[in-house]
């Protein structure tokens, strides 16, 4: 089976380019690299030396807004008489940040270049799709755990565009072509990295997400945690969120491939999380246990737009895809901590 994984050079996508090509699949990943580094494409031939596996995998540096690029993936691959499967679709900008300040690029690139995409895989009769999607589109609310009834309340660009791109789907599921067969992913946060330390999490800039900044403060790279919060109405004060583990995450994608090979048209909404709530300062705990590393923190005020408690019902998506995510949050900060030492500065 052929995939395409777009923004497979990025944190998830190069996470489940390793899955899909250890399970056999053959990978082509479109990525332009406007956020991450074609370092991550030698990581994973390094990966395919090891492995013996190189044949399966090629890359292609573009965008997914140029439609010219998209058709030409797919008419090479009909030529090649191994037309692509399944498209899995991360590329797309993910600041919540910067989404506020540039609306308008977010609903170019993740919108337009969904559509896009989507253009494409009509055209070449490709109806099988997963989605990277988001909990971001639960918005402002700490009723836990949240399930996929949740109400859709997004509270900014990034996650509009979330919205909008389902929206797409349901209007696709809903048209007279009964072929199309989608997954829409809503990932809680994903932290760690392959217990290879070959790929792991590479914000550029400072982190925005507790876990990279705190691996940063371990190393050295960042002084001092920032705390947002410790009078949260939690058993400790500070902020629950649901962290899973990138290569638990990553599998559900392969999952929703299985489930996506033998249904019939349908589309469904699922969450990817842990389905358990960790404090910001029940993980400082546990990465200072495992790795032996003492983490300076600083409490600061509450940030706006932030809740008490955010985690994931994820019963639909071990009923639909038989999944369960295994990895605990000792090996999310052992592997973590090992991309991070062998990987001081990142990529480079
Ligand atoms: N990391 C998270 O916490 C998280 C949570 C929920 C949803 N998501 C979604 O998952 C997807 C992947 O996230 P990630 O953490 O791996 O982010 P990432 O930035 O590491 O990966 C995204 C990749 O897409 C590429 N890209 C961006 N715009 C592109 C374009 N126009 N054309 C081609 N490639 C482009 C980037 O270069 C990057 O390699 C994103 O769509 C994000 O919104 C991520």
């Amino acid at each position: 089976m052929r995939v395409l994984l777009t923004g497979g050079a990025g944190f998830i996508g190069s996470h489940i380019a390793l899955l899909l090509l250890e399970r056999g699949f053959d990978v082509i990943i479109l990525d332009s690299f406007v956020n991450s580094s074609s370092i991550v494409i030698n990581r994973i031939k390094t990966f395919l030396q090891n492995k013996d596996l190189k044949s399966k995998f090629e890359y292609i540096k573009g965008d997914i807004r140029d439609k010219n690029i998209l058709d030409n993936i797919f008419i090479k691959s009909i030529k090649e008489c191994k037309p692509i499967d399944t498209v899995i679709h991360l590329a797309g900008l993910k600041s919540v940040s910067d989404s506020l300040t540039n609306p308008l690029h977010y609903w170019d690139v993740n919108v337009r270049g969904t559509l896009n995409l989507l253009l494409s895989m009509k055209e070449y009769e490709c109806y099988s799709l997963v989605f990277s999607s988001s909990a971001t589109i639960y918005g402002l609310s700490d009723s836990v755990p949240m399930s996929e009834d949740h109400k859709i309340l997004p509270i900014n660009p990034y996650g509009q565009t979330k919205v909008a791109i389902e929206n797409m789907f349901y209007d696709l599921f809903n048209s007279n072509i009964k072929l199309w067969k989608i997954c829409s992913l809503r990932y809680f946060n994903p932290v760690g990295a392959h217990s290879s330390g070959l790929i792991g999490e590479d914000p550029v800039g400072i982190p925005n997400n507790l876990f990279p900044f705190l691996t940063q403060v371990a190393i050295g790279r960042q002084k001092i945690l920032k705390v947002f919060g410790d009078d949260w109405d939690t058993k400790d004060g500070s902020g629950v969120r649901d962290y899973i583990h990138i290569i638990d995450l990553a599998d559900g994608h392969l999952a929703s491939i299985d489930y996506l090979n033998s249904n019939d048209s349908c589309l469904e909404f699922i969450n990817l999380g842990s389905g358990h709530g960790y404090s910001v300062f029940q993980i400082i705990r546990q990465f200072e246990l495992t790795t032996g590393r003492k983490i300076p923190f600083s409490i600061q005020g509450r940030r706006d737009g932030d809740v008490a408690k955010c985690y994931a019902d994820i019963s639909k998506a071990k009923k639909l895809l038989g999944w369960t995510p295994k990895r605990s949050l000792e090996q999310i900060c052992l592997d973590g901590w090992n991309w991070q030492i062998k990987n001081p500065n990142g990529y480079c």
